[in-house]
């Protein structure tokens, strides 16, 4: 039987008895109430409220430019839609890269005004203090290593990370960091199978991949990835589920007909 069969709300607790009994944890996006409820009626774990909104939700080319008021915003809006569901919420860029101090303020900011369960934030060993500093305040934190799209002009293309030795041993030092600083979880994001494989192998907390591979403890996808809504992204990790843009679109085009034809609405569609 599953770990989480019976239970009214995933905890931190519950994904780690889920690595440990080899359960794969299921995670997706969401960042409204409609697709939150969903989402989370449909059984998956972890609901992540990610900066990814920057780009599917407000059309920015980057996660960069979302601000917290922003996330606070899309976080409210995804608890308001959930009762299963552990909801996890990104610390956008430049809310807490400063100091470890900023960095536990945003949290408390996304906490208090979202009502969300846990927060998370992208890097390794240059985050650990901020880590340890929320963490200490009670707040469960997630990790995000290997692409992290906060750096991306840093990185200056969104190809696969830790590909080369050095790459990879930094990553491999970072997740035990991060573990050790008291992270519940990380997400890996586009490295190789094998390193995700070795590094999931090395630590004790759930790692959930993305573009990383079939040996993590966990999967997650961009929920509008994965239904078809990004016309035109087709990278290898993703799986289409639905083809959602051309669905809506072909209901569109049969709305638009039926009021022009004056087909609706019609005697039982009025008052
Ligand atoms: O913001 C996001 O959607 C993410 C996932 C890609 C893991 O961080």
């Amino acid at each position: 039987m599953s770990v989480n069969r019976e239970i009214k709300r995933i905890t931190t607790h519950i994904l780690q008895e889920m690595k440990n009994k080899g359960e794969k944890i299921a995670m997706l996006t969401a960042y409204d109430f409609s697709m939150a409820r969903v989402v989370d009626e449909g059984g998956i774990d972890i609901i992540l409220v990610g900066d990814s909104a920057s780009m599917v939700m407000a059309g920015h080319e980057t996660t960069l430019p979302i601000t917290l008021d922003q996330m606070i915003y899309h976080a409210a809006s995804v608890i308001r839609g959930t009762t299963r569901a552990l909801v996890v919420v990104d610390l956008p860029f430049g809310s807490y890269q400063g100091n470890s101090k900023e960095a536990l303020n945003s949290a408390i900011r996304i906490m208090k005004e979202s009502g969300a369960h846990a927060v998370k934030l992208e890097g390794g060993i240059e985050i650990a203090e901020s880590i340890e500093r929320i963490v200490a305040a009670g707040i469960p934190v997630m990790g995000h290593l290997g692409l992290t799209p906060q750096s991306i002009y840093k990185f200056g293309t969104y190809t696969v990370r830790a590909k080369e030795k050095a790459e990879a041993e930094k990553l491999k030092t970072d997740i035990k960091r991060i573990q050790d600083a008291g992270c519940f979880s990380v997400v890996l994001e586009k490295i190789p199978a094998e390193l995700a494989k070795e590094v999931t192998e090395s630590v004790d907390i759930p790692t959930i991949g993305i573009g990383a591979g079939m040996h993590c403890d966990g999967q997650v996808l961009v929920v509008n990835d994965m239904l078809g809504l990004t016309k035109g992204f087709t990278p290898r990790f993703l799986r289409q589920y639905l083809n959602l843009f051309d669905e809506i679109n072909g209901a569109v085009k049969s709305y638009i007909k039926d009021v022009k034809s004056g087909d609706f609405p019609n005697d039982k569609e009025q008052y």
